[in-house]
């Protein structure tokens, strides 16, 4: 069952739901942006022994506690290279958490160009059932990615995906916004 408290507590507690909800044992999975690993640390769990995690990041956590295991120091631009060919159109969740890492280097924050080129090429990767989230911040930059995304989003045709904007309306100003696009073919 769906706990509501969870669901709408905050935008990443929001995106963790949608994963809890979505991911089962044994998919592959992408964390766009793997920063300190709250959000691959999710996926691990729910894929399981048999599954697999992409983790991308151009920096190392804040945290030397934080495994990295398998965690790829590259930027999500290149994503589609650096998932095994029999993986494309088989990844079933990338999540990008935008911006920069809390307490870190705020000039190593996602970039509109990049990150637009890194969700053309996730929507190569996903399958038919698949599904990408995305949380976009208000700074600056993030204000650039944000209008980016919704023009690109809106764009998708509706026979394939759908798309969404999530707003925590009364929540900060500057509280996280959720965009989604979910593949809406069956395999
Ligand atoms: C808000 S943090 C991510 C938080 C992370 N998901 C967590 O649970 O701790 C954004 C991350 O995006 C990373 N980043 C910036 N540009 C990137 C790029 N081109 N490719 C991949 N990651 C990038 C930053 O280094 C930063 O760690």
């Amino acid at each position: 069952m769906v706990d509501l408290m969870t669901l709408y507590s905050t935008p990443v507690g929001y995106v963790h739901m949608l994963l809890r909800a979505h991911v089962r044992p044994g998919d592959v999975v992408i964390d766009a942006t793997h920063g300190n690993g709250g959000d691959t640390r999710l996926l691990r769990s729910l894929v399981g022994p048999n599954g697999i995690v992409y983790a991308f990041d151009v920096q190392l956590p804040m945290r030397a506690d934080v495994d990295m295991t398998d965690v790829l120091l590259v930027g999500h631009e290149n994503m589609a290279r650096h998932v095994a060919a029999l993986h494309h159109r088989q990844v079933r969740a990338v999540v990008f958490n935008l911006g920069y890492l809390p307490g870190g280097d705020k000039a190593l924050t996602t970039h509109v160009d990049t990150t637009v080129e890194a969700v053309e090429q996730a929507l190569t990767l996903i399958a038919p059932d698949g599904i990408i989230i995305l949380v976009g911040y208000q700074h600056d930059e993030g204000r650039r990615e944000l209008a980016a995304l919704r023009t690109m989003l809106s764009a998708l045709p509706s026979g394939t995906h759908t798309a969404t904007e999530t707003v925590f309306l009364n929540h900060d100003v500057t509280a996280p916004i959720v965009l989604t696009i979910a593949g809406v073919q069956r395999t």
